[in-house]
């Protein structure tokens, strides 16, 4: 509109005035000035003013992208070869047998209780992990003949990784993820499930129990998308790896760490054109429907906050306690948060540009400020205020801080020689762990100089004389930089083959099913969590946290918590999905 408005305006004006020949310089100005003036308003000033109130309409079947804020590719589908044998299996993947198969290999693989606890010693010693072991021999009988073709190596004993070597081993293979492993069923809450949490349950319409979305969905969706493949003597061009860690839900120490490192031994930095792991899928926001691929992970720390003073008898206590001096700390850091912005460019940033670039019922303030504040600092920042009036999309966008334990003194009658903070901070995708740790110091110094502490902050003196009162510690027992984010961008492959593959899926589910297919558009997304990619970034630039969930379903929300389960139709398009994708990277360039 702006720029049509700027166009317009001189044109006219120059055809108009060079027309009269009788009239006066006088009037001429006159006539002029008037025109100019009934343009500016006409043209200039109202459709501004008119923008400024109302913004951008959203005319029906959504607002169009005008500026290619957030472009869609195409739906991909699978050709040539490939495609026929594609169009066979989204056929029998709709199919009654083929359904109540795939509902049998998840159901299974929920029986198997794989639960993970904090506190895990090694592999070996700890006898908990020994629940692997009845799992491997679950998915050895569940799907023999991936483990009669496929090799399969364990790592650290139950880390599991099977290659699929394609013809051409120029092309650098796919490696998709998942985890064995899930969180443990609370034994008060048992009575709570609808169905008991271990029994893989079919109701006619989900497979309930631990794991039946988290993350065992993935997994056996992945094992059965590779089974499927090889009963119908599919060979791969693009050489296929899976990698399935045991202990996601402690960190992945054990699991997916080693896995990593044996993948980066054995293929090398880079290695692989694209990663996919567990993550979102797609939901409806503003009457759109969106898949957002996690393309970005925030950082990690844990800062201790200690301090040390001497102890002596409660009788005769100095002014400020270790304690009361910790909690003057936290009451300041608390006072203190980071500032938060939407910047441009990041992961939340790019949701909620698709979001305003195409679902049709965004509030037009909305939209209107997300879409000017593209080249507006101004109205980005109005943006921002409306956005970050929900609470958790403000913490997914900043740096964060949870002040989550405290410990300190012993007894009612002596003076606590310590006292101890523990702060998790998740940071954000735009930041880093320098930048946090460059704001302690200055955050803690004049309140250590006012109780006469000596002040370190990771290992840096920031005050010190031989004569204080105590000590106060900063330091960072663990710290995560925030992950590379994966590029989307026109020139990003695999983010365009992704995208394409999971429109296809939706819609060929749909058709395969006889049911009416709206759009979902594909945006950038951000996981709020880390994880078991945070061991592979090393391993390639383009790293996906999707598994293509219907999370308007169930499923998602219940995970970590009563009734767990997973709706048997969207664990079937998950498979479809899966196929999709590795017939579509099959010979693809990426
Ligand atoms: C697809 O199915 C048709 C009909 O059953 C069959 O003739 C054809 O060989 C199949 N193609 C592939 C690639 O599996
Ligand atoms: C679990 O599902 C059952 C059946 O729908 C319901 O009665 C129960 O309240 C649910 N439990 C929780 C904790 O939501
Ligand atoms: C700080 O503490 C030391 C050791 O207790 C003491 O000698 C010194 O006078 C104190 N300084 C101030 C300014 O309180
Ligand atoms: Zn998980």
């Amino acid at each position: 509109m702006a720029n049509d408005t700027k166009a317009l305006l001189p044109q006219a004006a120059e055809g108009r005035v060079s027309k009269p020949a009788k009239w006066t310089t006088k009037s001429r100005v006159f006539f002029l000035l008037k025109f100019y003036w009934t343009f500016y308003v006409l043209f200039w000033l109202l459709p501004r003013l008119i923008c400024e109130h109302f913004g951008p309409s959203s005319p029906p079947g959504g607002y169009v992208d005008p500026d290619g804020a957030c472009p869609q590719v195409d739906a991909l589908e699978p050709a040539g070869a490939n495609g026929e044998l594609w169009a066979n299996l989204s056929a029998l993947y709709a199919e009654d047998s083929y359904e109540k198969r795939a509902i049998s290999w998840l159901s299974g693989a929920v029986r198997v209780p794989t639960e993970t606890y904090d506190d895990m010693g090694p592999v070996g010693e700890d006898e908990r992990w020994d629940t692997r072991g009845p799992f491997h021999e679950y998915l050895l009988e569940a799907f023999p003949t991936i483990h009669s073709s496929l090799k399969l190596t364990k790592v650290n004993t139950y880390g599991l990784l099977y290659e699929w070597p394609g013809t051409d081993s120029t092309l650098k293979p796919i490696l998709l993820m998942g985890h064995q492993d899930v969180v443990p069923v609370n034994p008060d809450t048992v009575d709570q499930w609808a169905h008991p949490p271990y029994s893989g349950y079919f109701d006619g319409e989900s497979i309930w129990g631990r794991g039946s979305s988290d993350d065992k969905s993935g997994l056996i969706a992945i094992l059965a998308t590779i089974e499927t493949l090889l009963e119908h003597k599919f060979q791969p061009t693009r050489s296929i790896v899976l990698s399935f860690g045991f202990d996601e839900e402690a960190g992945g120490p054990q699991g997916a760490k080693p896995l990593a490192e044996f993948l980066l031994d054995k293929y090398g930095k880079d290695a692989f054109a694209l990663i996919i792991d567990e993550g979102a899928g797609y939901v409806e926001q503003f009457g759109g429907i969106f898949a957002t691929p996690g393309i970005g992970e925030k950082g990690s720390a844990n800062v201790k906050i200690e301090i040390h003073t001497p102890g002596g008898h409660s009788s005769i206590p100095p002014k400020h306690t270790s304690i009361g001096m910790l909690s003057s700390l936290l009451v300041h850091l608390e006072a203190n948060p980071f500032p938060v912005h939407l910047s441009r460019g990041t992961p939340v940033y790019q949701t909620l540009q698709c979001v305003a670039a195409h679902a049709p019922d965004v509030p037009p303030k909305l939209r209107r400020a997300l879409v000017k504040g593209r080249k507006s600092d101004r109205q980005l920042r109005k943006a921002e205020e409306i956005v970050f009036e929900n609470n958790a999309l403000k913490a997914l966008a900043g740096t964060t801080q949870a002040a989550d334990i405290v410990a300190g003194g012993v007894k009612s009658n002596a003076l606590p020689e310590q006292a101890t903070a523990l702060v998790n901070h998740r940071i954000a995708t735009d930041s880093s762990l320098k930048d946090l740790r460059a704001h302690y110091p200055g955050l803690f110094k004049h309140l250590a100089s006012s109780f006469n502490l000596s002040y370190t902050a990771f290992d840096a003196t920031i005050l010190d004389s031989k004569a204080t009162f105590g000590d106060l510690i900063v330091s960072s027992p663990y710290a995560l930089e925030p992950a590379p984010v994966t590029p989307t961008d026109a020139d990003a492959k695999p983010y365009a083959l992704l995208s394409g593959s999971i429109r296809t899926t939706y819609a060929k589910r749909r058709e395969a099913k006889g049911l009416e297919a709206e759009k979902v558009f594909v945006a950038p997304g951000i996981m709020s969590g880390n994880t078991d990619t945070k061991y592979y970034w090393d391993l390639s630039k383009h790293i996906f946290r999707y598994n293509h969930h219907n999370q308007g379903t169930g499923g998602l929300g219940r995970i970590h918590t009563v009734n767990e389960s997973m709706e048997s139709e969207s664990f079937l398009e998950v498979i479809l999905f899966f196929t999709t994708l590795i017939l579509n990277a099959d010979s693809a360039d990426l």
